[in-house]
């Protein structure tokens, strides 16, 4: 039996502090401004992707989280199409290679329901692991967009900024690292998984009518972002966390903003969602400076950047405000972490508030800022030596 070429990569979500959120291209998908992001560490969060060619498969698979999918994804195939017209550019893979149909397996290490940004990743590891199949030299960052926007920052590490561009074909619109993981090391990220089930508007949709309706996005694109881009680089190269923090909550009230004032309006924040922003903003008063930021993408889940330091007197406000009847292990997942047990002396305010009901949080994530996609080893691969997915795939 020939032995096929396989290529098994693992690539992280990312989390913007500048929101992308607009489209000026729906094909090409390129955005209206600018954005940045912290790429998250795969160790916590990440997706998996195998893929391989051989002329023995009789047309292009794909099997998702376990479940074989159609292979009439527009976003997919447009991703597949760009890989091969580059490899075939670059000469490196024959002519009768390019030709081979294709199979490809995914999986997320965290559930796809709760809305963690799992395009972003899929989309990521999609294409860095074709673009090692089909062994590709250059950016690929340009192709990730065209399958999902967000998903073109999660081809690098650390922070990140997708330029926005202005030609036409998309050439220029594509993500560039600001500063690698190791830059800004004590920085933490926890998120907050709202327990909701409501199905929301997903962003391809709610930004296009934003795009049509939204006369504050305009402001924003033209008024607003690119001097928050300028600043926010600033301060990420100088560890300055609290205009860090100012900028990244202010950014994602705008986009919630933008999206009340889409019409109809998108309502993605929860009454849990502000009453965590609320929470916020008073572990900062309290504290006397601010420790903690808070961002929300589309959907009522909160993502909290702050320090290392910080943490177990944060994660000790947040569980005394929405305490859980869980189990500490299934709860507090991700890098372990002990609750600081002076909350009481050092916030007696927040003590003071009356707790939600248990359970308004499904659970907690803690993780870090980590580095771009990486090629894992044979041991890995989500497909057999016949191209068909493994018990590993499911
Ligand atoms: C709110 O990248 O999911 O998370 O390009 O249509 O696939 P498409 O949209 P997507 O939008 C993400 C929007 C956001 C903000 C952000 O990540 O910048």
């Amino acid at each position: 039996m020939e032995t096929l070429r396989m290529v098994t990569v693992v690539a992280p979500v990312n989390i913007a502090v500048i929101k992308y959120w607009g489209k000026r291209d729906e094909n090409l998908i390129l955005p209206l401004n600018g954005s940045i992001s912290g790429t998250l560490s795969t160790n916590q969060m990440c997706a998996k992707t195998t893929v391989s060619f051989s002329r023995n498969f009789t047309r292009n698979r794909i099997w998702l989280n376990g479940v074989e999918e159609t292979f009439e994804n527009r976003r997919l195939i447009n991703c597949l199409n760009e890989v091969r017209r580059r490899a075939k550019e670059q000469g490196k893979i024959s002519p009768e290679e390019l030709e081979y149909n294709v199979h490809i397996c995914s999986v997320n290490n965290f559930p796809t329901a709760a809305g963690l940004a799992s395009s972003a990743a899929g989309y990521a590891c999609l294409v860095a692991s074709l673009s090692k199949l089909y062994q590709l030299d250059g950016d690929i960052s340009s192709i990730a967009r065209q399958g999902s926007g967000s998903a073109c920052r999660s081809i690098y590490g650390g922070f990140v900024e997708w330029i926005a561009g202005d030609k036409n074909d998309g050439t220029d619109s594509c993500a560039v690292q600001v500063v690698d993981s190791n830059h800004w090391n004590e920085m933490r990220v926890l998120i907050l998984v709202v327990s909701e089930n409501k199905k929301k508007t997903g962003s391809t949709a709610g930004m296009q009518t934003s795009v049509a309706t939204s006369e504050l996005l305009k402001t924003r694109v033209s008024q607003v972002v690119p001097k928050r881009l300028a600043d926010i680089k600033q301060a990420i190269y100088n560890k300055d966390f609290k205009t860090f923090a100012d900028i990244t909550m202010q950014d994602s009230n705008q986009f919630h903003a933008v999206c009340l004032d889409t019409y109809p309006p998108l309502v993605y924040m929860s009454e849990v969602s502000h009453a965590i922003s609320d929470l916020i903003h008073q572990i900062n008063e309290e504290a006397g400076k601010t420790i903690v930021a808070y961002t929300f993408d589309a959907g009522p889940n909160a993502c909290l950047y702050l320090l290392e330091e910080h943490v177990p007197l944060v994660l000790a406000a947040v569980n005394h405000v929405f305490p859980t009847t869980q189990n500490a292990d299934t709860y507090f997942t991700g890098i372990p972490v002990t609750l600081d047990s002076q909350l009481e002396k050092k916030l007696p305010k927040i003590v003071e508030r009356t707790p939600w009901d248990p359970n308004a949080l499904r659970y907690t994530v803690h993780t870090k800022i980590g580095e771009g996609p990486k090629e894992l080893t044979a041991a890995d691969h989500l497909l057999g030596a016949n191209g068909h997915p493994t018990p590993m795939a499911f």
